[in-house]
């Protein structure tokens, strides 16, 4: 990308948004999905940040698709509210008709975002949620950790996307 157009891009970001600029976009890639409970499985993943410049929030959504067969498996869209002072609230509503409500923290020098769910809705089993999210070197890593009401907060996802 040439130089003058990083600069004007820079510019249309909304300052709230600013110092989380390097997730926006759409990212690619493959994750491990596992569970005390159920077998392992392997699946690819497309996930986009998205912004409007005037508004101080960034639109989320991913599609995953098993790595073997090709047939869509999750998906899930929602928004990412970062505050000035470092905090983050995050909703999202997911494909299996699951809601929830993130807070967590953004340290944008170490590329972190760790958030941990608040409100857990309409789910059979879940009842907690965390997600931290790591950023560096254009590549996008994931955890996503969960307790249902009969195993203990666990790893269920990891993946790791690259931008395109
Ligand atoms: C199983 C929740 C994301 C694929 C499960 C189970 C729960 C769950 C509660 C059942 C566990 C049990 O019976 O003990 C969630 C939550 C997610 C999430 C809260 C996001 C925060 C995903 C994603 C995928 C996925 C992104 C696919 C890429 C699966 C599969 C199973 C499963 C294949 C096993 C189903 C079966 O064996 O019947 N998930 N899931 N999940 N999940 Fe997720």
């Amino acid at each position: 990308m040439a130089a003058g157009t990083a600069n004007l891009s820079e510019k249309m970001v909304h300052p709230a948004v600013k110092p989380l600029s390097d997730l926006l976009g759409t990212w690619k890639g493959e994750g491990e999905g596992f569970f005390p409970t159920i077998s392992s499985f392997n699946y690819s993943e497309e996930l986009q940040f998205t912004h409007s410049p005037n508004k101080p929030v960034i639109a989320y959504s991913q599609k995953t698709w098993n790595l073997k067969s090709g047939q869509p498996m999750h998906s899930e869209s929602g928004y990412w509210r970062p505050k000035p002072d470092g905090t983050i609230e995050v909703v999202i509503a997911q494909s299996t008709g699951l809601v929830e409500v993130q807070k967590g923290t953004y340290d944008m020098k170490e590329g972190v975002v760790k958030l941990k769910s608040e409100l857990v809705g309409n789910a059979s089993k879940v009842k907690e949620i965390t997600r931290v999210f790591k950023v560096e070197n254009y590549e996008l890593s994931y955890v996503v950790e969960m307790a249902t009401s009969v195993t203990d907060l666990q790893p269920h996802l990891r993946a790791s996307l690259k931008k395109l």
